[in-house]
């Protein structure tokens, strides 16, 4: 087993310190401190054996109920225009139909839009995307509904698409109003700065290509209710909109969601749809009804990581420093708002990344588009808010002639001790405990920085075709839910009279490991094993009101909320034994299980438990949590949206052929701050996980639009997800040891998303490679993704350019 991740773990003054409530805390507890129980250590993830063997049920997997039916949807084959025609009766006479129905027969509401209206959960008039739904069928079979689905005669009034984005804020066409940060004089900064850089910047999309695809099973229940089983992120959602199609009360719809195969904000908002379709359905036929898309039908009928597109003008000093920094990001939301507002201004809160801008003025723009709507993605906007200041920061090195790590290390946030007056944000958040130079510093000596900058430019003089890149690249990413209410969760744990204990809450586990954290966090709180504890699915009746499991704070949310349940029956364990054994409750531990109370005597925790019950105490509580310090005043956008920043940095080497443009990614070293890990494997496992996610998003994952506005790369023949070989063949991944100074739970930080960004340095490394055909004069433009194609044009327009210049490159 692995210690080192813990700073200090092993020392026995390293007592945890409680941040909430700490009155409600009893003294002297001795399994709240980190020396002995499972935070920290490495368990394996709580379904790891399900996974591998098969024997872990998704929707798909469930025991099917007696007469139930199976639907398929009907999607419209063009992406804008009006319905002309829909004759439907071949569907309905097309064998073991049951049931077919359109917007016509909701009898509720029929917008669906999470946060603003804008999407209608099925349309018979005005079609605004390729692959929206039109109507929805059930049958006796999957496959007879999948055969009916494909009778439908559809006449259309077909209107040319509309795909740009630039072209779209042109001509104000946006599904959401503009938004401006500011800070400082931007205009009068760039005219007196030293150099003033400019550049656009494309930045794909990307599919979220979870393993298992979207899925709903509705279930009628006896009181005119349902029952859905569903793999989505946001329960409380899915219940509320199918409340609301159904036109019930949220109490007569109950939501049941055990785990997910993958949902990186795919299911976010985006699973309601299809629950909602399967609620009615079951309601209008009284039979439970599944809905699973086909992997064709969930790449072209659901939304993808917004493409952006970016530009910046900045100004820098003659050392290469930002004094001012005007930058505008656009997101191609597709058809209707969905939750693009905040997604965007996630990309505007990011456009800074880990650097101090001076004088700023970040513009972010919402345009419509007729594609699907654009929805969560892994770091919801922050990612391709953070390639605009990533590829300025290159610019300006290649302008200034200096090392893209110098430029990144003279542009850092300052720390409260050095520089504290390059602390503050283009949102007025003044940003804390900036650890990164520090940890930057640690990376670049750990990965031999400089020497492989020495060897690389040695290589690349000599070798005329292959062509060696390298790039460190930091990641600041903001951690709290920016809709400030959205940061609150409760949990419900029972204990039963055995002594085994069931754990529920708010979050959901898409394979992230929240389950396996929460566990560990209430079985260190109530000194027992692990293995006592069992976190069963989400449902939307024992915890409820919930926020989805997304942006990054699963464990920060839900940890202190199972935590705080935990305390709360510890007390009352301690109460009641104190009583018992007239002992000061200060003298009790629990620890592995058993519960001491000074001298030789001890008990098992199920005997305490049982004693509990006899002498008539609840063992059961709720807990609930939300985040301290937070808020934003958006109207004048300021203010501290985030709790605190996640830390970490990467280095990445490649080598291109510049005869083809084909690359590998030869060796990747990672240094990321997870604050306290909870637990190192599953820490390590999102950071590596991320990475490589990260990793296909700017290489090879390419979304095609036909220019009718179909979706041409609709499965996984035509878009190309990282493969197991595309693992760099070195890949060293470490965790920065300092604890979180925010009081999170176990001074831990959020690790869901922040890695997925330390790929932008893969990126960087390609654009060093180019870059050096030029002897690094030259900063290559490389729009994302990064596929050997694009690679070659970037290689083809250097040497053309030093063709041009008469400029020798760093080859013959
Ligand atoms: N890891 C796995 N294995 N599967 C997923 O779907 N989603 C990511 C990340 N890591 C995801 C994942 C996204 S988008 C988020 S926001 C977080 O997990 C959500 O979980 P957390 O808040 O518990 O970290
Ligand atoms: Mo993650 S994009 O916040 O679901």
């Amino acid at each position: 087993m692995r210690k080192v991740e813990l700073q200090g773990a092993s020392s026995p003054e390293n007592e945890l310190t409680l941040a909430t409530n700490p009155s409600a805390i009893p003294n002297g507890i001795a399994g709240l401190d980190l020396v002995s129980g499972p935070v920290g250590k490495p368990s394996r993830h709580e379904s790891a054996i399900q996974h591998v063997t098969g024997a872990a049920r998704y929707v798909d997997d469930l025991i099917e109920p007696a007469n139930g039916l199976f639907a398929a949807v009907i999607r419209s084959p063009i992406a804008r225009g009006t319905i002309t025609r829909m004759d439907l009766e071949p569907v309905r006479k097309s064998p073991g139909v049951v049931c077919v129905l359109t917007v016509d027969d909701v009898l509720g509401h029929t917008d669906i839009g999470p946060v603003f209206p804008g999407d209608p959960i099925m349309t018979s008039t005005e079609v605004k995307f390729f692959g929206q739904c039109l109507a929805v069928v059930a049958a006796t079979s999957e496959l007879a509904a999948r055969r009916a689905a494909q009778a439908a005669i559809l006449e259309f009034e077909r209107e040319e698409p509309l795909l740009d984005a630039r072209e779209a804020v042109a001509s104000q066409q946006l599904v959401r109003p503009s938004h401006v940060m500011t800070m400082g004089d931007v205009d009068s900064a760039l005219a007196s700065s030293h150099q003033v850089l400019e550049a656009m910047q494309e930045v794909g999309g990307q599919e979220h290509f979870y393993l298992e695809g979207q899925v709903s099973l509705a279930m009628p229940t006896e009181d005119g209710g349902m029952l859905v089983y569903t793999s989505s992120q946001h329960p409380s959602e899915v219940q509320k909109l199918v409340a609301e199609v159904l036109a019930l009360p949220l109490n007569r719809v109950t939501v049941d969601m055990r785990r997910m195969g993958g949902g990186f904000g795919g299911k976010e908002s985006q699973a309601a749809q299809w629950a909602c379709l399967a609620a009615l359905l079951a309601s209008k036929t009284g039979r439970a009804v599944k809905l699973r898309l086909p992997r064709q039908d969930d790449m072209i009928m659901t939304g993808k990581r917004h493409p952006f597109a970016n530009s910046y003008r900045i100004g820098i000093d003659e050392a290469g420093r930002i004094t001012a920094a005007d930058i505008e990001v656009i997101g191609n939301c597709g058809n209707s708002p969905d939750l693009s507002d905040a997604i965007v201004d996630r990309a505007m809160f990011h456009a800074d990344n880990a650097y101090f801008l001076g004088n700023a003025r970040i513009a972010g723009h919402r345009a419509f588009s007729n594609q699907v709507s654009h929805t969560a993605y892994r770091g919801f906007g922050g990612p391709q808010g953070m390639m605009i200041i990533e590829r300025a920061m290159d610019d300006i090195a290649r302008a200034v002639g200096k090392d893209p790590l110098d430029i990144r290390k003279l542009n850092l946030y300052g720390t409260e001790q050095s520089e504290p007056e390059r602390t503050l944000t283009p949102y007025h958040q003044t940003v804390e405990f900036n650890y990164l130079p520090q940890l930057i510093e640690q990376l670049e000596t750990s990965s031999d920085y400089r020497a492989r900058r020495v060897a690389i430019r040695q290589f690349n003089q000599h070798s005329p075709i292959l062509k060696r890149g390298l790039a460190l690249t930091p990641v600041k990413f903001g951690i709290s839910f920016t809709l400030q209410h959205l940061n609150q969760a409760g949990a419900l744990i029972h204990i039963y009279t055995d002594g085994s204990i069931q754990v529920n809450h708010g979050g959901t586990e898409m394979g992230q490991g929240l389950h396996t954290k929460v566990g560990q966090i209430v079985a260190q709180t109530l000194g027992v094993e692990l293995e006592r504890i069992v976190v069963t699915a989400t449902r939307t009746d024992k915890v409820p009101n919930t926020s989805p499991t997304a942006a990054s704070s699963g464990t920060d949310l839900n940890g202190k909320a199972a935590q705080n349940a935990a305390l709360t029956l510890r007390q009352r364990l301690v109460e009641f034994l104190a009583a018992e054994k007239t002992v000061s409750p200060e003298a009790i531990r629990f620890e592995n299980g058993r519960v001491s109370w000074g001298g030789s005597e001890d008990m098992s925790f199920a005997e305490l438990v049982q004693a509990a019950y006899v002498g008539r105490v609840s063992l059961s509580a709720t807990g609930y949590y939300r985040t301290p310090k937070i808020w934003y005043d958006r109207t004048n956008a300021r203010g501290r949206p985030f709790f605190y920043f996640a830390l970490g940095a990467a280095v990445s080497e490649v080598v291109v052929d510049t005869l083809t443009g084909e690359y590998r990614v030869t060796r990747v070293d990672i240094l990321h701050d997870v604050g306290r890990s909870i637990n190192p494997a599953i820490d390590r496992g999102q950071i590596e996980g991320g990475f490589i996610q990260g990793m296909g998003w700017l290489t090879t994952e390419e979304l095609v639009w036909h220019a009718d506005g179909r979706l041409l790369s609709n499965n996984p023949a035509t878009y190309k997800i990282p493969a197991i070989g595309d693992t760099p063949p070195v890949f060293n991944v470490a965790l920065f040891e300092h604890e979180n100074d925010e009081a999170t739970v176990y001074n831990s930080k959020a690790v869901g998303e922040p890695p997925f960004m330390l790929a932008i340095s893969v990126w960087s490394a390609l654009r060093d490679a180019i870059s050096s055909l030029s002897d690094y004069r030259l900063s290559p433009d490389l729009d994302t993704p990064a596929t050997p194609e694009r690679v070659l044009k970037a290689v083809m327009a250097v040497q053309a350019q030093c063709a041009q210049n008469g400029m020798t490159g760093g080859a013959v």
